[in-house]
């Protein structure tokens, strides 16, 4: 017959309240004699908690749901990593959703969470307009902590975040910081928060070049190699064998699309970055092994997800952080993709905290 926290609470001769503190490693409330006592006792019988009666007793189940847009990009495994490594040191388990770039599949798994009695979610939306999801969540007292993309207004939530006009803004001064650039811009899906922040910062270094917006070649794309491969390839293909090249430089908003874009230009023997200098969004693993190594905005992954993991719990802790959002900074990391500067260059367009071949 399996065991219950009664039969381990009659054998020790306490109360299941304190087998409960002991299970969940609470300091309080229970004597060293009386928690090596109950530890034995578990350990001798193999006692397994049920998490179930463990949620119906504290109202807790330890849990956490997370859930990322598409499993498929390196990206979010860095988030998940920083998150993860902090919900397992307080004793939460983890349970992770991916969306494969689909809301209506986000929203199946923010029922099942809701179902699973998860103590809080962190969401890394695939879809910014949507509000349902976090509506959802809170009218069950389900604490939520949008994590990379904003849902509609970034005050409204709380949130960990990356300063993405920034990001691109110092991308683009530097590719400007060259006389004859001539840059093509492939953002992200034209409805995510992440792709309007990016485009923002992208027209906030142009005018402050003095450039008409006019002049700027942007293509929306789906953040996928694929995606990169075929909007190159396509403006490639339409600017016909031999003619001079439609762009000099390309800034991808993120990295994924940069290798995409790679590929195309490597199939036309267009040399990178001698003929067209590169420049991603993110710095995932993968960048610094690509030959050449991918110069890109470099986000702070792993410290996003930990510190959305630690606003998390304060919130299941019934705390109110004044600090509503966490807006981190993203940084320059120039490798092989990109030319050198001579130093007159790049006080024309200052950029600061560059990282050379990081
Ligand atoms: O690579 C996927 C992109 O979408 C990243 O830049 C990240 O910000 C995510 O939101």
């Amino acid at each position: 017959m399996k065991l219950t926290i009664a039969d381990i609470a009659k054998q020790a001769g306490v109360s299941k309240a304190t087998v409960s503190r002991v299970l969940n490693r609470r300091e309080d409330g229970v004597g060293d004699d009386t928690r090596a006592r109950i530890l034995k006792i578990l350990a001798d019988t193999g006692f397994q908690p049920s998490a179930t009666a463990r949620c119906l007793a504290t109202g807790e189940s330890r849990s956490i749901g997370l859930i990322i847009p598409d499993i498929a990009n390196p990206f979010f495994a860095l988030l998940v990593r920083g998150a993860e490594a902090v919900l397992n040191q307080e004793g939460y388990s983890l349970f992770l959703c991916n969306a494969g770039r689909s809301v209506a599949k986000e929203s199946d798994y923010i029922r099942a969470l809701i179902e699973k009695h998860v103590d809080g979610v962190i969401l890394n939306s695939a879809g910014s307009a949507l509000d349902t999801q976090v509506e959802a969540l809170e009218a069950k007292g389900i604490p939520v902590v949008l994590l990379d993309r904003v849902i509609k207004r970034r005050e409204s939530r709380f949130g960990v975040f990356v300063d993405n006009q920034h990001g691109a803004r110092e991308a683009v001064m530097y590719l400007y910081s060259r006389e004859d650039c001539d840059l093509l811009f492939l953002n992200g899906p034209a409805e995510l928060s992440q792709s309007m922040e990016r485009l923002a910062g992208v027209e906030e270094a142009l005018h402050e070049l003095g450039i008409p917006a006019q002049r700027l070649r942007v293509i929306n794309s789906d953040f996928t190699p694929e995606g990169g491969y075929h909007a190159v390839s396509a403006l490639l293909g339409l600017a016909g064998k031999g003619a001079p090249l439609p762009f000099n430089a390309i800034f991808a908003a993120n990295d994924l699309m940069a290798i995409g874009a790679a590929r195309a230009l490597r199939q036309r023997n267009i040399r990178v970055p001698e003929d067209v200098e590169l420049i991603g969004f993110d710095d995932i693993e993968f960048a610094a092994m690509l030959e050449p190594p991918l110069s890109t905005i470099a986000q702070p992954a792993q410290e996003m997800g930990a510190s959305s993991a630690e606003l998390l719990l304060r919130l299941i802790a019934g705390q109110k952080p004044r600090q509503k959002t966490l807006v981190m900074s993203p940084k320059l990391v120039l490798r092989g993709t990109t030319r050198p500067r001579p130093a007159s260059a790049t006080q024309q367009t200052p950029h600061t905290g560059a990282i050379q071949n990081g």
